[in-house]
């Protein structure tokens, strides 16, 4: 499969990220640092900024202060198109498939926006839902699928782009326990066998706290904690945020 992560150097960074929307501070003053073979987990209350600093991560959002580095060097003007062909791949809160096409074309069309010719496109495709389990479901329609097996494929997309930094926001909204542990089990196969950088946005704790090595943790675009997931369930700064708002 086409494989780019692994390189153990190579670090995606936000270095004193602030963004504004009109009144709103979105996201004040942020440092983080992702590597290769790590999950850090995102969390924070509703609204708290998580997509907001995905965003500025790949491509989709400008910084009004502060940078975006890619092994060093300021991608901060980089868009989306560009930063996916140099290694950033995410996957959306919602879907955003192309509900009318079969599920291997939706892979397919993520390989050919990387360059891939259509044949190739297809063969990677096809490899990919195998891995993922899901070459059942191949020449199913894209909207007919039920949003577990979407959030799979929303996987595989960015999986075709051959990605050294993967972003998932809310892969396991909606997920019973039984799903949630076998996404578990997807995150941490995409970090051992694609050696990528996983940036993990969750609000379900327990898969959370199950699959991420460090945990940063926002409220209303600020950071109240990083560390490990013993540490930050009983940081208090954290246990306001949450409790404080419900
Ligand atoms: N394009 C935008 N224009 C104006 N305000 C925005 C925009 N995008 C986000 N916001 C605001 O920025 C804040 C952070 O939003 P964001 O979507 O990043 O939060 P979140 O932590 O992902 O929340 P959730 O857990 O609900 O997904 C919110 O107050 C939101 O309304
Ligand atoms: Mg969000």
């Amino acid at each position: 499969m086409v494989q780019q992560g692994g390189d153990s150097s190579s670090t995606l960074e936000v270095r004193d990220v602030t963004i504004r929307f009109e009144g709103l501070t979105a996201i004040d003053q942020v440092n983080e640092t992702v590597t290769p073979g790590e999950i850090l987990g995102l969390i924070g209350p509703n609204g708290a900024g998580k997509t907001t600093l995905v965003n500025t991560m790949t491509g989709f959002q400008e910084p009004t202060v502060g940078d975006v580095l890619l092994d060093g060097t300021s991608v901060r003007k980089v868009n989306a198109h560009q930063l996916r062909r140099m290694g950033v791949s995410r996957t959306f809160q919602a879907g955003r498939l192309f509900r009318e096409m079969s599920v291997v074309e939706n892979v397919e069309v993520a390989g050919v926006g990387m360059g891939l010719r259509r044949a190739a496109a297809h063969k990677e495709a096809t490899k990919l839902l195998d891995w993922i389990g899901l070459s059942d479901r191949a020449n199913v329609l894209a909207g007919a699928l039920p949003y577990t097996d979407e959030r799979r494929v929303g996987i595989a997309r960015a999986l075709i782009q051959s990605p050294k930094f993967m972003l998932l926001d809310e892969p396991a909204a909606g997920m019973s326990d039984l799903e949630c542990d076998d996404l578990m089990k997807l995150v941490q196969r995409v970090r051992d066998e694609f050696g990528c950088g996983i940036v993990l946005i969750e609000h379900n704790m327990r898969v959370v706290m199950g699959v991420c090595e460090r945990i940063h943790v926002l409220d209303s675009g600020r950071t109240i904690a990083r560390g490990t997931p013993g540490e930050v369930q009983k940081n208090p700064a954290v246990i306001e945020a949450y409790l404080g708002k419900g």
